[in-house]
């Protein structure tokens, strides 16, 4: 293994950081994926709430699948005040559902403006598939393209994007997996004593030696947390 030659920022979501040699690398455009109810909102707004409130790191969370009320108010439940951080200027929450129609320039446009404002060192998109799905222009990922390497990279800009579907077949991929450093994985399953769990897995992290293996997902009171696997 050679030497280290980037800086890594712990996503403080408990268990994950180990995983992946202490954190992710600044600039890194990670894509979060799985089905419903895996539990990416909760995940995502750990990696915004830990940036801000433990390592001061001001961070843009962008919601496309709930409102900015109720994303605040699940989050709470878990103990991540975000009403506080954002009175603070240490996070922004931007709807972007709100925003809807006036085409993808204009939300990179506010996405932008926003992360400025703050001198925000991460950013999350939850999910980029309602995100490209509200462009009333064709998309063809030069949009994505110029936002995360012209753009976040250049800026140091640490990006994790939500994708909402069922588990990846191996082999099967898209082009944003493509552009991403990394693939974080969410699966929902039915475990041998037929109860619903979530399993974590990283498919890819440019860069990093990281876990091949299953891990367990738990819910707690504080967010999820990331544990050996039990199948
Ligand atoms: N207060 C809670 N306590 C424990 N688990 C919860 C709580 N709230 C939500 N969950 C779990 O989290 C899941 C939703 O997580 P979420 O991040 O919104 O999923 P996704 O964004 O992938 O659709 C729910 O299906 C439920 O299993
Ligand atoms: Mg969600």
């Amino acid at each position: 293994m050679g030497q280290e030659t980037t800086t890594r920022s712990a996503t403080g979501i408990p268990g994950l950081d180990p995983l992946i040699q202490g954190g992710l690398q600044s600039g890194d455009f990670v894509l979060l994926v799985g089905d419903l109810g895996t539990g990416k909102t909760i995940f995502s707004s750990e990696f915004i709430y830990n940036s801000a409130k433990r390592l001061g790191e001001a961070a843009v969370f962008a919601t496309f699948e709930e409102d900015v009320a109720s994303l605040k108010r699940n989050m709470l439940r878990f103990g991540m005040d975000f009403d506080t951080l954002e009175k603070e200027k240490k996070v922004k929450i931007i709807d972007l559902e709100a925003l809807q129609g006036r085409g993808m320039g204009s939300n990179i446009e506010t996405l932008l403006g926003a992360l400025d404002s703050l001198r925000a060192r991460r950013l999350v998109v939850d999910s980029l598939t309602a995100f490209l799905s509200s462009a009333q222009e064709k998309f063809d990922y030069s949009f994505l393209m110029h936002l995360v390497y012209k753009t976040l990279k250049r800026e140091g800009v640490t990006t994790l994007m939500t994708v909402s579907r069922p588990a990846i077949p191996l082999g099967e991929v898209g082009v944003e997996e493509f552009v991403a450093d990394g693939i974080f994985e969410l699966q929902n399953y039915i475990s041998r004593d037929v109860e619903l769990k979530t399993r974590f897995i990283i498919r890819k992290l440019r860069g990093t030696d990281h876990s091949r293996r299953f891990h367990s997902v738990v819910f707690t009171p504080n967010g999820i947390e990331i544990l050996p696997y039990t199948p």
